[in-house]
């Protein structure tokens, strides 16, 4: 699949942000929840003292309200006096103004002698309660939280009991027991002794308040820490008291918007705070909802936990302000990638247009159109490559236009070859059987004369006239194609010694100097060693009469480095050939030679030799410094390795 330049960048601006984004986000988001969590649970351990504060100071009044009513004057004498009415309407009387749920009077052995709610409830003995047993001992005060039995209830006041009665439900999390009914109470409980003059132990006075349907305690907490603020339409902070593990006094509200009286907390509190008596912060789940919770034991004056005292703010508050935190941060993110997606674009777009321009110009190059400019604007990079590209258009523009000039001035060079071999090919053709003719009559006509006729040397200069005439004519048909080659293996190192070894003994070579430089890995090829011969001799003795007889000749042999041709040139030092003649050497017949020394068909005739074998052959010359012949021959594939 093909994926432009421009998705590449948006995908790959896109990841860097995703990545940064989620990595951002996470970390962001463990730090705020983190943060929050702390925070409320910081919260609430505050509260939690406030709460505990306000438990304590309650104990503390209920102590004080006893210490003192055992102190005043008509406890004494009543029990002395053993005036029991006046008793039972004073004690009555400070209960109610100090709202006590009970106000109680023992003899000194702990048996009842004034119960101020319940006047026909006296005689039983109390000495098997924890405070007062404390008292009976030898303390003069004591107090605390005490769990009340049903019939200790029913004593202090029938609608004690009532009050105490309490049917236990379970909540989803909490330990799951059949229902079942509470009717013991817990109470805040204060017991003080009373003495005679002798401060002599004559009875103990309890007094005390059941927590069990008693708000007052808990609504103070919550008004007192809470402010009464409601969130989301529920109370933000609730307090509550637990009996063993269930809510006797609370401001949690159920379904119905009762106060959740009777239900259980859940288990994992219970195991922590009842079973081991160990307090617990953290989330709870409080009837219907979760709470962000505090929890401690309420202890006996024995160390037994007898209850629990809680406080919880709603967890709601603090999961809607991560969630806002969270969506404040995805806000940001998404943002982001909309930047980056524009910005990814507008730079695609500036780094693409340019390079779409020189797309479009390398188009019309392809098309042959090599007259069309990239435009370049600003400086960088990319329009360094446009100019870049300008420039390669301008050279191979003129590259173009030189290959043509040259390939116009071979294909014209070769077409004249070509019509001039074909007009040679006639003339020869023409010339060779009269001329067979003369030269045969000419013979019979010389044997049939005298040795000693007078024709006889006309005779026989007309033979050696028209020998001459069948040379050229020979060549002739040589340059136009017309003799086939005999090819054979051979090795044209070998055939060039054998060139050079003729010409040496000629007087003409004395004072010419040959520098050999011959690959001696030339492959063998497939050639006709006479044709080939007679090439060789041609250039060689052209090059010698360039010089004048005095210079060098190098001839160097070599492979081509496509490894398809064998190259051999002969390079002179002689007079040069003029750039106007350059074009003409190959013509049969052109020579600056003086007339009668040279024919010009060597070159002709070396030219239609080196076409027959596919090779090339090619002069270069530089007036007045020398001349070099390059001869190409295509190395065939039965050639063999020398
Ligand atoms: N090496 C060379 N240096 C300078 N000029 C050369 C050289 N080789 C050939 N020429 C020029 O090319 C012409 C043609 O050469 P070519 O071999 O065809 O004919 P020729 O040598 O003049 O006569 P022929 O070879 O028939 O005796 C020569 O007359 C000469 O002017
Ligand atoms: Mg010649």
């Amino acid at each position: 699949m093909k994926i432009s330049l421009r998705t590449k960048l948006n995908i790959s601006f896109l990841t860097v942000i995703i990545i940064c984004g989620l990595v951002a986000s996470l970390v962001g988001m463990r730090l705020i929840v983190a943060g929050i969590i702390n925070q409320a649970q910081d919260n609430v351990k505050n509260d939690l003292n406030s709460a505990r504060e306000i438990y304590q100071q309650e104990t503390e009044r209920i102590k004080d309200v006893v210490r003192f009513a055992a102190l005043r004057f008509f406890v004494r004498d009543g029990i002395l006096a053993n005036d029991i009415k006046t008793l039972r309407e004073e004690l009555d009387e400070i209960r109610k103004v100090e709202s006590l749920d009970i106000l109680t009077l023992t003899d000194k052995n702990g048996h009842v002698i004034v119960r101020s709610r319940n006047a026909s409830a006296f005689g039983d003995n109390q000495r098997y309660d924890q405070l007062i047993s404390q008292v009976l001992s030898g303390n003069k005060l004591s107090a605390g939280t005490v769990i009340l039995k049903e019939e200790e209830l029913i004593k202090e006041g029938n609608d004690l009991a009532q009050q105490a009665y309490t049917e236990v439900v379970s909540t989803p999390k909490s330990i799951q027991k059949l229902d079942a009914v509470q009717t013991s109470a817990m109470c805040m409980k204060a017991a003080s002794a009373v003495f005679d003059h002798e401060g002599r132990l004559i009875g103990v006075l309890y007094g005390g308040n059941l927590i069990n349907r008693n708000s007052r305690l808990v609504d103070k907490v919550k008004k007192t820490t809470y402010q009464d603020i409601k969130y989301r339409g529920a109370d933000i902070g609730v307090s509550t008291i637990f009996q063993g593990d269930t809510r006797i006094a609370t401001n949690v509200l159920d379904g119905n918007g009762n106060r959740a009286i009777g239900t259980r907390m859940s288990k994992e509190v219970y195991e922590q705070v009842v079973a081991k008596g160990t307090p617990w912060i953290n989330r709870a789940f409080v009837v219907d909802k979760w709470y962000i919770t505090a929890y401690e034991p309420i202890k006996d004056t024995l160390g037994q936990v007898v209850g629990v005292l809680s406080v919880g703010i709603q967890e709601q508050e603090f999961v809607d302000m991560r969630n806002r935190a969270i969506l404040i941060f995805l806000g940001i993110i998404f943002g982001g990638m909309i930047i980056a997606v524009i910005v990814s674009n507008m730079l695609a777009k500036g780094i693409l247009r340019p390079i779409k321009e020189l797309i479009f110009a390398s188009g019309q190059w392809a098309k042959g159109n090599l007259d069309y400019r990239v435009k370049t604007t600003k400086g960088d990079e990319v329009s360094e490559l446009g100019q870049t590209f300008n420039l390669m258009a301008s050279s191979l523009k003129d590259r173009d236009e030189k290959l043509k000039e040259y390939t116009d001035e071979q294909i014209m060079k070769s077409e004249r070859l070509a019509t001039l071999g074909q007009l040679s090919a006639g003339v020869a053709h023409e010339i060779n059987n009269p001329l067979g003719a003369i030269l045969m009559y000419t013979h019979l006509a010389l044997e049939d004369l005298d040795q000693k006729d007078v024709l006889r040397k006309n005779l026989e200069k007309t033979i050696a006239e028209a020998s001459r005439c069948k040379y050229i004519v020979k060549g002739l048909f040589d340059f136009a194609h017309q003799t086939e080659p005999k090819v054979q293996d051979a090795d044209i190192n070998g055939i060039l010694a054998r060139t050079l070894a003729v010409t040496r003994d000629q007087a003409l070579f004395r004072n010419i100097t040959i520098t050999r430089n011959l690959c001696s890995s030339l492959p063998w090829i497939l050639v006709d060693v006479g044709q080939i011969q007679q090439v060789f001799t041609n250039i060689v003795l052209n090059a010698a009469h360039a010089m004048r007889g005095e210079g060098e000749l190098t001839v160097v042999t070599k492979v081509t480095p496509d490894e398809k041709n064998i190259e051999i040139e002969f390079r002179d030092t002689g007079c040069g050939i003029e750039q106007e003649n350059l074009e003409k050497i190959f013509e049969p017949f052109f020579t600056t030679k003086e007339v009668g020394k040279g024919t010009g068909l060597g070159l002709a005739v070396s030219y239609g030799i080196i076409k027959r074998h596919n090779g090339t052959i090619e002069v270069r010359s530089k007036l007045g410094s020398g001349t070099s012949f390059i001869i190409r021959l295509p190395i065939t594939d039965t050639g063999k390795e020398d």
